[in-house]
């Protein structure tokens, strides 16, 4: 089996930035209910006519620039999203025209929050068992569309934004060490967008209603920690590293709180862990890939550094690598 590594990155955030300050005035809350409850400062939001595809390609230029990689040369697109512009053609293909990657294949994968680390692992078969020689990997989400800015249990807490990253082969001893995958269907209901039934003949005129997210906050905390906990354990054991070998934890940016109360149970050093949730909110699948992006750009990935990616989302699904960079 080939070593399989991240040889680029890349992100888009729409320009347009929502504060606390401007949540104050659209629901009842504070910028210091936000900030103690959460670590979020602001997020930023996409336009009415910028889709997810639109963030995506944006990242995905980024990821192919930044490597010196011809579009041509991408086998596989992989976009991981829960609000892909219309259900189909699917955004990765819509991407692949973009770019005009002609000679790659395309798909979308919905794992909510953990998308992103679901589609490296899927790549890294693709790539390790020799089908493919590059394959392209975006978490793009629109995610705002889906709020309901009537809840400030929940409005306050999302952002627009993606992350992209071209994998291909790497150095020996360099690249994806260890994948874990897991899903806890049985915990579905804490998070949902919850559409209605209807019978498939009946005429329904009415456009304006659109399904929106539903949480269970309390609960979804408890379960976040203890599974993001948990997929660091066992990823680190599959790679055969202790946790006093990584160099940086890069976790699922939900809330500041979910990412301290791990530090704790698992005794992690704060500093180790990048945190950019304060200028973001929660990105759904983006999160990690647009801190991937910045903890690399940043300095706090280094080539030769251990590194843990680590989340949890929506279904309930979470997933955690171990990475030599
Ligand atoms: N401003 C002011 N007050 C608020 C706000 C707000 N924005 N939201 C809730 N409150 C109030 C509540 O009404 C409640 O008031 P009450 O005591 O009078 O009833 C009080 O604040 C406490 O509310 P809780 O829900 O108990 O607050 P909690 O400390 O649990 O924080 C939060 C809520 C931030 C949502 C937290 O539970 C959390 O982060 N949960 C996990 C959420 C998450 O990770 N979601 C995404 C995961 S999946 C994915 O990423 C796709």
């Amino acid at each position: 089996m080939k070593n399989i590594g991240i040889l680029s990155t890349g992100h888009y955030l729409p320009s347009r930035v929502l504060t606390n300050a401007d949540l104050e005035k659209i629901v009842d809350t504070t910028d210091e209910w936000i900030i103690t409850r959460t670590g979020i400062k602001e997020r930023r939001i996409a336009d009415k006519d910028e889709r997810c595809s639109h963030l995506a390609i944006n990242a995905a230029i980024e990821a192919l620039e930044r490597g010196k990689i011809d579009a041509k040369d991408i086998d596989l697109i992989i976009v991981t999203t829960i609000t892909p512009d219309s259900n189909f053609p699917s955004v990765a293909c819509l991407v692949q025209k973009a770019i005009g990657a002609t000679n790659a294949a395309a798909f979308d994968i919905s794992a909510a929050c953990s998308g992103f680390l679901y589609g490296l692992t899927t790549a890294k078969q693709f790539l390790a068992g020799g089908i493919y020689k590059k394959v392209l990997v975006i978490a793009a989400e629109k995610i705002t569309d889906l709020v309901d800015w009537n809840d400030r249990g929940t409005c306050v807490l999302f952002g627009d934004g993606a992350g992209a990253c071209i994998l291909g082969e790497a150095e020996e001893g360099h690249g994806i060490l260890s994948e874990h995958l897991h899903a806890q269907g049985e915990f579905g209901h804490l998070m949902a967008v919850i559409t209605e039934m209807k019978d498939p003949l009946e005429q329904d005129n009415d456009t304006t209603k659109s399904p929106v997210i539903n949480m269970q906050g309390k609960e979804l905390f408890k379960v976040a920690v203890n599974s993001m906990a948990e997929a660091i354990e066992i990823s680190m054991k599959k790679a055969g590293v202790s946790l006093d070998q990584i160099d940086c934890v890069v976790p699922h940016q939900a809330n500041d709180r979910i990412i301290t109360a791990v530090a704790k149970k698992l005794n992690i050093p704060k500093d180790k862990i990048f945190i950019n949730i304060h200028k973001y909110g929660n990105m759904s699948a983006a999160s990690i890939a647009v801190a991937l992006y910045e903890a690399e750009k940043q300095g706090s990935i280094k080539k030769g550094s251990l590194v843990a990616l680590v989340t949890f989302g929506a279904g309930l699904v979470s997933a955690a690598n171990i990475v030599r960079w």
